[in-house]
């Protein structure tokens, strides 16, 4: 599998980005944006749809009030906003991906129509929507076909996703970090799953102090970049990778 490089060096602690430090302006110009992917579309039946455009498509995701994973969540929509604008600094064109937590499936579907190898995962209960939005919305439009399957988090890493073979180049993941009894595993995941060269694009919302904590502990297992901050959405979006990752930046910098 190819990998692509951790593209700064420095160890950016509490680093920002420009469009985090810009302030309410930004801010509510980037949510505007943000939240103008999303259009209702007439009913269908008796399913609720929501409908955005991304990659210049129409994306139709069915979802189901039942279950967590069953509805769309803002972060994803911030997320694949980003993915979209930064194409030049984040080219998912056949790269390996790994999305946890997938949920309807936005981020995977978008992802996948920017050209990436997707993964996309999820608790066994959510993986028949999930599969369903995926085809629908992929289905001849991408150049690799995303792969649907389960990942709960913490289990059976080791045999479903060998190491060896299972290098991801980016792994994505949206609104995963909630008052949930899972967040060791799901941080247990995040660092068996991301190796060298790996990079991690995790977008959260804020709601109370654990998901507060764990972004403080997590900050202790990786370098962690703050790429957006919305506070109007209450969210934010962040790039992270080991610690003790060398990237090829740091390795090209050590020979001169
Ligand atoms: C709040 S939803 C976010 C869904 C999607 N990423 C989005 O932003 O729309 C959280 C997702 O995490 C999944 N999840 C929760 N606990 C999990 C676990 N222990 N293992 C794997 N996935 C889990 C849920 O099924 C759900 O899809």
């Amino acid at each position: 599998m190819e990998t692509q490089q951790p593209k700064t060096m420095e160890d950016p602690k509490n680093r920002q980005t420009d469009a985090c430090k810009a302030g309410p302006a930004v801010d509510a110009e980037l949510a505007r944006a943000i939240m103008a992917r999303q259009f209702h579309p007439p009913v269908i039946g008796p399913e609720v749809w929501e409908g955005y455009v991304f990659s210049g498509l129409e994306i139709l995701i069915k979802e189901s009030t039942d279950l967590y994973g069953a509805v769309l969540w803002p972060s994803a929509m911030v997320l694949c906003h980003f993915l979209e604008n930064n194409r030049d600094k984040y080219n998912l064109l056949d790269k390996n991906v790994i999305e946890l937590g997938a949920g309807t499936g936005l981020v995977t579907i978008v992802s996948s129509l920017l050209g990436a190898k997707v993964t996309s995962t999820d608790l066994p209960d959510v993986l028949g929507n999930l599969q369903y939005n995926v085809t629908r919305n992929t289905k001849g439009r991408c150049k690799y076909t995303p792969l649907v399957t389960e990942l709960i988090w913490g289990q059976e890493l080791n045999q479903r996703f060998p190491r060896a073979t299972h290098r991801f180049d980016y792994i994505l993941a949206a609104d995963v970090v909630y008052a949930h009894p899972y967040l060791q595993e799901l941080m247990d995941t995040f660092e068996y799953l991301c190796q060298e060269n790996t990079q991690i694009l995790w977008a959260m919302r804020f709601r109370l102090d654990p998901e507060n904590s764990f972004v403080d502990r997590f900050r202790q297992r990786f370098h962690l970049e703050e790429l957006y901050s919305l506070p109007s959405l209450s969210i934010k979006l962040y790039r992270a990778w080991r610690r003790d990752g060398t990237t090829k930046d740091l390795r090209e910098a050590a020979k001169h």
